[in-house]
């Protein structure tokens, strides 16, 4: 934890929409009268039809959150539509390509049209409200286009991040049965090709084996790259929109429509469609933008995400086309051509506002300070952080080196289920702590608890949870409600529990310490152990697995696996590099193990568990310190692990 205290900056405060004393006012309102704050502060989007009802909520029982629910809107229009009289020849999109060279920019006139041409094409193959389409796309304009098109006709949109496996991809199709997917045939991310539209050939095949007959694939053409054709099913994108209208009716959406599922990994289980709906989603995720980043009109904000992941989604697309500002979507990657990529893009479309994840501060960190200062970055304003904790050494180089002590460092803490941000500074309100995120936004109820769910108070480390509801929290799982209220409802009866580990400090500010579950968060990747150890133990020469997280400079957390292979099988270089590449095709390369540690047995009670605890010393080279062992079936599986753990330092 560090020590250090950085006062709101004078610049900050000057131009802030809320201040230190706003902040207080307001948050004081808004936990002691929920209806009001949020009655007052729903009006910020427009509405068909304007809601009397403001909350209505529990957390106990059957769990039922309903927002606004007799409010009729769409989202589409909030983040086109409204804007046009006053801002149609405004850029809502700044497209920067893979290739510096490659760039473009779409007005709010152009995004109507794009969106509502793409709508009808969806509309004349046969989508419907309510029908899933599932979005495998390149960070291109088309990704942006195909969620507000499925948004205006009220379709609800998944959308299953490039960099995943066709058996991931199939795996999200059959969950939600999507018939109807929208795909690039290539997508492109450091000069590298990736086959998008084989992948999903690929899938639909493995889906239609899990009873989802994939029906239309839409296809953009990014790069030109060769692809396989099915004539009755595939569709070019480029094709089917020039022969439609431009102008397409939106939806009357009520408040809690679906909006979108996005598969989130938990700690057991395969990953849960987190399901978002319509209104109360796009209030919190346009008003977090707003006063988070301290977004003023005319602003350039740039989030680093992919729209793969719920960071684009709230904070590439709706946030920001709701408040009616001007979003970058990049496609590349911080590294290429060089480390100083993301500070010449910072230049060349004079960036206000920059969010990204701290994986990618470390990485760039670690290559000089050179590649940040040959670019001028005047135009920076604010700084954020997203995905996992910053340490506080990359959190100074942040506000030092890049933001040159001038731009306040926002380190936000949210979750796929929260829909937007629930903890973090305020540009001109809160004073920062390196490390921490600070304060909970208005309406945010934070609650630590020990493991018997004592209620802590003051200064003191626990379990996270949330008391009350915001508007932009998650409804249900999709198709399993019942999993929705075991998962985050059960643990601490009548509180959202969190999965994250947290300290409050002497002045209230929260620091996450991270998952006190068995998810891992790679590079800000969220994964669970348990989905690792499935694509293990479905290799052939794998009897069980156990994989937990541990320490890594780069990327956060690492992946770290015990693997006992079947009888007659010998661990071998050769096969720790299989199955690395297996785990990459059963989910994608953001899955790959680091360590392989071949282990004949596990350590496990006489009950059978797995004593994980054991196995994260060790992965941690902690092994000094690994508490009782007395309750272990086997005690002498200890040793063996120890003498051939694979990182010793
Ligand atoms: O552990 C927390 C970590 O990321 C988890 C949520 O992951 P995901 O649903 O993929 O969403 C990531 C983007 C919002 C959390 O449970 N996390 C996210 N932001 C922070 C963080 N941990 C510490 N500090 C943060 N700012």
């Amino acid at each position: 934890m560090s020590a250090k205290t950085y006062p709101v900056l004078k610049d900050a405060k000057k131009r802030a929409l809320i201040d230190t004393a706003t902040y207080q006012k307001w948050y004081k309102q808004s936990v002691a009268d929920p209806e009001a704050f949020w009655g007052e502060h729903g009006k910020r989007i427009d509405w068909f039809t304007p809601y009397t009802k403001v909350k209505n909520t529990s957390f106990e029982g059957k769990v039922s959150i309903k927002w606004f629910e007799d409010g009729v809107t769409n989202v589409s229009t909030n983040c086109i539509d409204r804007h046009l009289e006053k801002r149609g020849d405004q850029v809502a999109i700044i497209w920067e390509g893979d290739n510096p060279y490659d760039d473009k920019k779409i007005t709010y006139r152009e995004l109507y049209e794009h969106v509502c041409r793409l709508a009808n094409v969806l509309k004349a193959n046969g989508v419907k409200k309510g029908d899933r389409v599932t979005i495998y796309m390149p960070m291109i304009p088309e990704a942006a286009y195909a969620m507000l098109a499925c948004a205006r006709i009220g379709a609800v949109h998944s959308i299953v991040f490039g960099g995943f496996s066709p058996d991931a991809l199939a795996g999200r199709i059959v969950d939600c049965s999507s018939t109807f997917v929208i795909t690039a045939d290539e997508g492109l991310r450091g000069g590298k090709p990736i086959p998008l539209k084989a992948n999903t050939d690929r899938a639909i095949e493995i889906a239609k084996r899990g009873g989802v007959d994939v029906k239309s694939v839409l296809v953009v053409r990014r790069t030109g790259g060769k692809v396989n054709w099915f004539a009755e099913r595939d569709i070019w994108y480029h094709q089917a929109v020039t022969g439609v209208k431009a102008d397409c009716p939106a939806a009357k959406m009520k408040a809690e429509d679906p909006l979108f599922i996005l598969y989130t990994s938990g700690s057991t289980g395969k990953p849960k469609g987190v399901l978002h709906t319509t209104g109360g989603y796009l209030v919190y995720a346009s008003m977090t933008h707003q006063y988070v980043f301290d977004y003023h009109d005319g602003d350039i904000y740039w989030c680093t995400a992919d729209v793969g992941w719920v960071t684009g989604h709230s904070y590439i697309v709706y946030g920001p086309l709701a408040n009616g500002a001007t979003t970058l979507m990049f496609e590349g990657v911080p590294t290429y051509p060089d480390a100083g990529r993301l500070w010449d893009v910072v230049d060349k479309h004079q960036v206000n506002i920059f969010y990204t994840a701290p994986t990618a501060i470390r990485a760039l960190m670690g290559q000089g300070d050179q590649f940040v200062t040959r670019a001028s970055r005047k135009s920076l304003r604010t700084l954020g952080s997203v995905g996992e904790p910053i340490n506080p050494e990359a959190w100074e180089w942040y506000y030092h080196i890049v933001g040159e002590d001038r731009c306040p460092v926002v380190d936000t803490w949210w979750q796929t289920e929260t829909g937007g941000i629930l903890i973090s500074p305020l540009p001109g309100a809160t004073a920062l702590k390196p490390g921490s995120a600070t304060l909970p936004f208005f309406g945010v109820q934070p609650q630590l608890v020990d493991n018997e769910g004592n209620v802590l108070e003051g200064a003191a480390d626990g379990n996270l949870c949330i008391t009350d509801s915001w508007p932009g929290q998650m409804r249900t799982v999709y198709g399993d409600h019942e999993r929705f209220i075991q998962t985050y409802f059960a643990t601490y009866k009548g509180k959202y529990f969190t999965g994250d580990g947290c300290r409050r400090d002497k002045d209230g500010y929260y620091w996450i310490t991270g998952r006190v579950d068995d998810v891992l968060n790679v590079s800000g990747h969220r994964m669970g152990t348990a989905e690792v150890e499935s694509a293990l133990v479905s290799h052939d020469s794998v009897a069980e697995a156990a994989v937990v997280g541990y320490p890594h400079d780069i990327k956060g957390q690492g992946i770290y696996c015990y693997v006992t292979l079947m009888a007659g099988e010998t661990g071998s270089d050769e096969l720790r590099k299989e199955l690395v590449t297996h785990v990459r095709k059963e989910i994608g390369a953001i899955a790959a193990p680091d360590k392989i540690q071949f282990s004949p047995g596990l350590p496990k009670t006489r009950s059978g568990k797995i004593m994980r605890r054991i196995l994260r010393k060790i992965a941690e080279d902690d092994f000094g310190a690994l508490g009782d062992t007395s309750t272990l079936a086997d005690p002498a599986v200890v040793d063996d692990l120890i003498a051939n753990r694979q990182n010793k330092k």
